[in-house]
């Protein structure tokens, strides 16, 4: 589960130099300087060290670590604001010269870089963990079982940041909680690192789609916590084959699969498709839907590089198909609202590999951020449509 090189940091603590492993799972390197700070550093003076580069170990009491954790949220959200104001003002300058094409991705590419900039500042607020994850900071809570499962046993002492703890806490408690899936009358349960499908208007789109004729096998591509594959074993589809790049996943998808009490479903870690798997009558795939680089690991998900899984899968899928056998390929357009890839291209690649559209279902996400005005990716959010394209071989 963890990077295979182990990193190590070094401090100045008592006259003597320290070291310990180093643990960041949001990908960013082991911090070259460290102070110490504690209940009496100030909100200002973190900020101030965290944007200079120096990094903070924190040495106070665990729950006032917390609070300057989030005095430095504070602070980052009003330097982005006042960064917004300045734009707005430069755009409206501008605005009667000449329209700007690139507007839309380039409104993307900032967010994303502004996002982040802020994981970088609010990494710099460090603490130590002893062997089995356990802190010695006053007031600290028990987060071992989180760390564990999250991070798999380490060992050995590590630094890692506030924010990484904070992550590993948080999806400690959806994987308890569970996310409840819409007409599906069950709850999937989500681990660390793996994709948690909170909005799931696709899977209505699955579950509306005919199932083709004989439809004895399938696949599930990038099964992520196993979602669709349970929705395929709850329609009846005898053999699944899901597989998945990510061990996490593997994993958390063979809890879900136990504890929804099914066994008609193996899971294979692969590169795209199962190796030694019979011809499949149907192949699901819900790739991550936007074409940039991901920015850490857990990011592996959401941002498909080049759209390198999507090509690569359409390239691939007619091999694996049987006869009549369909693909549902579930993308939605977000990716051509910020301009980031055209209709075109993509209709391009279906022709490319000979994949005809049989039919598509489309439905328009209800969640959260398509309805948030204050969004400045409003008009792209607003205008997404999910859907399921269901391909044949030409
Ligand atoms: C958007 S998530 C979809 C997860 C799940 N199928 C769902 O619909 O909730 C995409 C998944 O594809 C996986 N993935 C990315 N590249 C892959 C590849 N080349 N082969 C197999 N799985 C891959 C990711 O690890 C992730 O779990």
């Amino acid at each position: 589960m963890l990077a295979a090189k182990k990193q190590y940091v070094e401090w100045y603590e008592n006259d003597s130099l320290h070291q310990t492993r180093w643990l960041s799972e949001s990908g960013h390197k082991p911090p070259t300087r460290i102070v110490l700070v504690d209940d009496t550093t100030t909100a200002d003076e973190a900020y101030r060290l965290a944007c200079a580069g120096t990094s903070m170990l924190w040495r106070g009491d665990f729950h006032n670590g917390r609070q300057l954790l989030q005095a430095l949220n504070r602070r980052i959200d009003r330097a982005e604001a006042r960064a917004k104001l300045r734009q707005e003002k430069k755009a409206a300058n501008k605005s009667n010269i000449k329209p700007d094409n690139q507007a839309l991705p380039n409104l993307f590419h900032q967010q994303r870089q502004m996002t982040a900039q802020r994981s970088r500042l609010l990494s710099r607020l460090l603490l130590e963990l002893d062997a089995d994850y356990s802190s010695q900071l006053r007031r600290a809570p028990e987060v071992s079982t989180a760390c564990v499962a999250a991070f798999g046993s380490l060992n050995e002492p590590c630094l890692l940041s506030f924010r990484d703890l904070q992550g590993a806490l948080g999806a400690a408690g959806w994987r308890e909680k569970g996310v409840p899936i819409t007409g599906l009358e069950l709850s999937i349960y989500p681990h660390y690192g793996v994709f948690a499908p909170t909005r799931h208007e696709y899977v209505q789109l699955l579950l509306d789609a005919p199932l083709p004729e004989a439809c004895d096998v399938a696949y599930d591509i990038g099964t992520g916590t196993g979602l669709l594959a349970i929705v395929l074993a709850k329609r009846g589809v005898q053999q699944i084959i899901a597989t998945d790049v990510n061990p996490r996943a593997l994993a958390c998808a063979s809890d879900n699969l136990t504890q929804q009490q099914l066994t008609n479903v193996q899971l294979q870690q692969a590169d795209l498709f199962p190796k030694n798997a019979p011809p499949a009558d149907l192949i699901v795939c819900n790739p991550p839907w936007l074409p940039t680089k991901p920015s850490s690991p857990l990011e592996y998900a959401v941002y498909d590089y080049n759209s390198l899984m999507l090509r690569g899968f359409l390239q691939g899928v007619k091999a694996h198909l049987s006869e009549q056998g369909e693909v549902w390929l579930i993308l939605s357009d977000l990716a051509e609202h910020l301009q980031l890839r055209t209709r075109d291209e993509l209709l391009g690649w279906f022709a490319d590999n000979d994949l005809a559209v049989k039919y598509r279902l489309d439905t328009k996400p209800k969640h959260g951020r398509s309805q948030d005005h204050t969004d400045p990716l409003y008009a792209a959010r607003s205008a997404e449509i999910t859907s399921l394209w269901c391909l044949q071989p030409a």
